[in-house]
């Protein structure tokens, strides 16, 4: 050490806030390949949540019901509008559109058994409807996706209900996508597409430009099934006041609303990450669409993107849904991001829980894959009884707190129920901030 270094303290290294490790990363390998990140998954950035909110259960001023003798009821029926028949569910947690092609058969099949065993719905998804699933759902919707990948009318006709795909959380205002290594014989079959070759499927329905034809595409849909299914319309999360209200003023039963955290099985990576509306954010407007039109509970409303406990459901509810949808959290339930596969996803250069390189259909757990050695690991049927068991223990644990907060249905749960623990939750969700009677945007005092 001289004189200088002496005088002078050291500095320590400071990592910059703006370009991070990970961001530094990204340029690197963009900078090496000239082509952008595709992955699966949700949004992975941390965004108001969920998690920002509390319940505040019963005390004095209001009456909890007794865990073990008081029921509290689960049940949902969701087409009430127009359909001549409803669709009865057990519970209000219904696993959402993920397409065969995507998942392999082996894991479509098992959604399909575990959604059955817990008595509620699946469905399809951008690549038609295999036998062994409509085989093994006692409740299957059908996608009508803008790709209209392995659509026909038959197959309408086998559906308990039907989902028009407007659009996806994770990528609203954008197609999907499915890379070659992925579609296999029959997958290509399925979709009267050639082998082997990227598919991109349309990010809008080919015939319609607006809700007028909406609403045409609807009846057509109901001509066709007999005014029997009921009629979903699904919608990312972007202008969710509006975008109800229209879905329900072109004739919709029920409406779909998946949040920016919803997962996809391929997108790339900036569009997962930068578009869309947080889960939270979406919810209220959504309600009050319905509530304007007078239509709230009439039409029933679904949300979706990143549920994954009973505590999520019941603030989904709480803040106005009918039911909610799963996906990440089925796979995962399945076997996806499982330490078991740790080896291998060290060999695939990643880690457990950080698995997201569905595209490429190299998964160790058997799930987002077509290769028939992998896709045999995944049993169904030991899947399907995973899937059972965690969505018993979901519905369990929102019962749990419908209870505690004096309620004898997961229907009664309301926004005064919640407390926000952050002000963006508060804002977003309309909930006040815990220990106030205030939340930005609603003009009032607070304490
Ligand atoms: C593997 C995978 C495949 C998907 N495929 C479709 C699809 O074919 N059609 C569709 O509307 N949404 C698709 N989605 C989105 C889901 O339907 C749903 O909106 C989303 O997964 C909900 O968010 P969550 O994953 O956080 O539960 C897919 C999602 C995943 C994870």
């Amino acid at each position: 050490m001289n004189d200088h270094d002496k005088r002078i303290p050291q500095t320590v290294p400071i990592q910059s806030a703006t370009f991070t490790n990970p961001i530094n990363a990204e340029i690197r390998r963009a900078a090496a390949t000239g082509i952008y990140d595709i992955r699966g998954g949700g949004a992975k950035r941390r965004v108001p949540h969920f998690d920002d909110l509390l319940f505040l259960g019963a005390s004095i001023s209001r009456y909890p019901l007794e865990g073990y003798r008081e029921k509290c009821d689960t049940r949902v029926t969701l087409g009430t509008r127009f359909a001549k028949k409803p669709i009865e569910l057990d519970i209000p947690i219904t696993i959402a559109g993920m397409s065969f092609g995507a998942l392999s058969a082996q894991a479509k099949e098992a959604l399909g058994r575990g959604a059955s065993a817990a008595g509620t719905s699946t469905t399809t998804g951008d690549g038609g409807m295999t036998p062994e699933e409509r085989g093994h759902s006692t409740k299957l919707v059908y996608q009508y996706l803008p790709s209209r990948y392995g659509m026909n009318p038959d197959d309408l006709r086998r559906a308990d209900a039907i989902e028009i795909v407007v659009g996806q959380g994770a990528k609203p205002g954008g197609g999907g996508m499915l890379l070659g290594q992925k579609i296999s014989d029959r997958v290509a079959e399925m979709r009267t597409l050639p082998k082997g070759i990227d598919q991109r499927s349309a990010c809008r329905h080919p015939d319609w430009t607006g809700p007028d034809d909406l609403e045409i595409k609807i009846l057509e849909l109901r001509e066709i099934t007999g005014w029997q299914a009921p009629i979903y319309v699904k919608v990312g999360g972007t202008r969710p006041y509006y975008d109800v209200a229209l879905a329900v003023k072109a004739g919709a039963d029920v409406v779909v609303l998946d949040g920016m955290q919803g997962g996809t099985a391929a997108t790339q990576d900036v569009f997962i990450e930068n578009v869309g509306l947080p889960t939270l954010a979406c919810i209220r407007p959504a309600v009050r669409a319905l509530q304007d039109l007078g239509l709230h509970r009439e039409v029933q409303l679904i949300v979706s993107g990143g549920i994954r406990t009973g505590a999520d459901v019941a603030k989904a509810m709480a803040l106005g849904a009918d039911a909610v949808a799963i996906g990440t959290a089925a796979l995962i339930a399945l076997g996806d991001n499982d330490p078991k596969w740790e080896a291998e996803y060290q060999k695939l250069g990643t880690t457990t829980g950080a698995y997201d390189d569905w595209h490429e259909g190299r998964d160790p757990a058997g799930i987002t894959t077509q290769d028939p050695d992998l896709a045999a690991r995944l049993d169904p049927i030991e899947g399907g009884r995973r899937l059972r068991n965690y969505l018993k223990v979901m519905t369990l644990e929102a019962q749990t707190i419908a209870r505690a907060c004096g309620h004898n249905h997961l229907h009664n749960l309301e926004p005064e129920d919640l407390c926000a623990l952050t002000m963006e939750a508060a804002a977003m969700a309309q909930i006040p901030l815990a220990g106030t009677d205030w939340y930005p945007g609603k003009p009032g005092t607070s304490y």
